[in-house]
């Protein structure tokens, strides 16, 4: 029946599952973003001092070519057009430790508060060891 087994082949094109039974199947359902942050240790636990370090110069401008206190003010509690990044009270999340390496991944399309947008990584990319360490940076000043 070669019509009946071509439509079964396309079929699994558009279908992930295919021949793959259930396995895997719930980071199937994730998008690719999601996937390249699972493949990062996300537990607060791990933080250290060198890492807040380094998230601290990123943070300041200090290395590579974006600056999060140009909007959010030198000790992240607020400037004229981003907010405080201290409190408790996170707009975008839950202020998590994976919830803020994943905002600075997608920046804020929609602010809530402020009239600007935050582009990604506030600007500019970051590579995986920066984009954690300042997301520890970010995380240790509201979890001391
Ligand atoms: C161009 C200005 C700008 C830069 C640069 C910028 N941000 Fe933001 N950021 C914003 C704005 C605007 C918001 C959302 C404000 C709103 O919703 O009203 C935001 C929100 C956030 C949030 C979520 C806060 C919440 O309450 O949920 C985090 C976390 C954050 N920024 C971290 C960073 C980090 C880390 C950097 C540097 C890598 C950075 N930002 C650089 C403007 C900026």
């Amino acid at each position: 029946m070669p019509i009946l087994r071509l439509l079964t082949l396309s079929v699994c094109a558009f279908s992930l599952a295919c021949g793959s039974g259930d396995k895997g199947r719930e980071s199937d359902d994730r998008d690719d973003d999601e996937k390249a942050s699972a493949a990062v240790n996300l537990d607060p636990s791990s933080i250290t001092a060198s890492e807040i370090a380094l998230g601290d110069s990123i943070f300041h401008g200090l290395i590579g070519a974006t600056s999060c206190q140009a909007c959010h003010g030198p000790k992240g509690k607020s400037g004229a057009a981003a907010p405080d990044l201290t409190d408790t009270t996170w707009l975008h999340s839950d202020g998590s430790f994976p919830a803020i390496y994943k905002q600075i991944e997608t920046g804020v399309m929609a602010p809530k508060q402020f009239s600007s947008m935050m582009p990604p990584f506030g600007g500019a990319p970051l590579t995986p060891e920066k984009h954690r360490a300042v997301a520890a940076y970010v995380y240790k000043l509201s979890h001391p």
